[in-house]
């Protein structure tokens, strides 16, 4: 292996998301336990990003920056290398996250009160873009067929007839389920999304971590013109690289009206530019990057067989739901028979061990854990001998029986 996927960055006391929140709930947690939940890497920088930050620091001042024309052709190189479709430039539009540039777009192409569509169990913060910003959120609950989930393409229709509601969120590759959605898949929802002529604000985010087997499509690939001119695709360099704290995403909106009204929402908001050091590193992981980013999802995908061998069928028949994209393998726990609140306590007190609970994900997520599996594999296979360990325990009786007198 050319790079380097063992050694585990020093993060604690750096103020990372991840690790503050195991902190606050565990000031006195082990020195050697690494928190397995929001999705960052437990993996250094790869080194011509980390090279062209230091040119940039080096060589220039950090005034007020716009993107230059390297930029643009970054994204669209690489959506044409790793996805097979080629953006036009004029469709790019910048934004320090992806969760931004949902709720602007929430704020741009609805109006307070219209209904807005997410698909639980999902990235919990879709809910939060629609409520947040006075819109009415409409749930349509994927549909679960023992361990693999779909869109519920009926009820879709149904809510679209009954409801009127105005936008979509998709999670495209899915976060939780780990799911990367077929061109059939996909093709069906557009055509049910056409009943109703819905915005779709689509979050691909996880595009580029595909596992062995999977192809990614992108929904703007599969659109007509006319379904094209109601779809934003939203992606970043940031889940891709472990980049989220220099924020950076890159947003596709062909439709020039849309695209005005996005950028009217956005400027409304007071946002203008991103931070000075996105630009270079968005280039240099795109230009650079590729190799480290195939050694990676190697990486993901040998942690990922690890995590079942582990646990599929074992600790009282857990369930290791099959991950075909994102490094979020998702874990039912059905059989532990506990509520959510008391397992995650279990696991907190009992293993050490911090995931996110499937519950905080909505309908359907409560019986679930989320794996973040980026990490060494010697950083995974602590995190599992700790929750083996935790499983036998007394504790676990207690915790078990506990549940079943409340
Ligand atoms: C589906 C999804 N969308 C968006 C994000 C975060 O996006 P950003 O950090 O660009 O706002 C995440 C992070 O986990 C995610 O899983």
């Amino acid at each position: 292996m050319e790079h380097d996927f063992t050694t585990l960055p020093a993060r604690r006391g750096t103020g990372s998301s991840k690790w503050e929140s195991m902190l606050e709930d565990n000031p006195c947690v082990a020195s050697d336990v690494v928190p397995l939940s929001v999705a960052d890497m437990e993996f250094l920088t790869p080194e011509p990003i980390k090279a062209a930050l230091h040119r940039l620091i080096d060589s220039t001042s950090l005034g007020y920056t716009d993107p230059t024309e390297d930029f643009f052709d970054a994204c669209i190189a690489w959506q044409e290398r790793r996805h097979g479709w080629t953006p036009e430039r004029s469709w790019i539009v910048t934004s320090p996250g992806v969760v931004p540039a949902l709720y602007t777009a929430v704020t741009a192409f609805t109006k307070p009160g219209d209904g807005v569509i997410v698909q639980p169990p999902v990235y919990y913060p879709f809910f939060r873009a629609v409520e947040q910003t006075g819109r009415t959120l409409v749930e349509n609950p994927l549909l679960r067929d023992g361990t693999t989930w779909t869109f519920d393409l009926e009820g879709l229709s149904e809510i679209i007839r009954t409801e009127h509601p105005k936008a979509i969120i998709i999670s495209s590759p899915h976060n939780p389920v780990g799911r990367v959605w077929s061109e059939e898949e996909l093709r069906g929802l557009l055509a049910v999304c056409d009943e109703g002529g819905l915005t779709i604000l689509c979050d691909e985010i996880h595009d580029d971590l595909i596992m062995p087997g999977h192809t990614h499509t992108t929904l703007l690939k599969l659109a007509t013109p006319e379904q094209a001119s109601r779809i934003v695709v939203c992606t970043a360099c940031s889940k891709t690289f472990s980049l989220a704290g220099v924020q950076c995403s890159a947003i596709f909106i062909p439709s020039d009206d849309l695209r005005k009204r996005f950028l009217g929402a956005y400027s409304a908001q007071g946002h203008f530019q991103l931070n000075a050091f996105a630009y270079p590193a968005l280039i240099a992981a795109y230009n650079e990057c590729e190799d480290w980013l195939d050694e990676l999802i190697d990486v993901i995908w040998g942690n990922y067989l690890r995590l079942r061998e582990r646990l599929d069928g074992r600790l009282g028949g857990l369930r290791v739901h099959p991950l075909e994209g994102t490094y979020l393998p998702w874990a039912d726990f059905s059989a532990w028979g506990m509520p959510a609140d008391v397992r995650e306590a279990f696991l907190h007190e009992h293993a050490q061990l911090y995931l996110d609970s499937g519950a905080v994900f909505g309908e359907g997520g409560e019986a679930f854990e989320r794996f973040n599996i980026a990490c060494p594999a010697w950083v995974l296979d602590a995190a599992l001998d700790r929750l083996e360990a935790a499983y036998g325990s007394e504790a676990f009786e207690l915790a078990r029986q506990g549940s079943d007198a409340s």
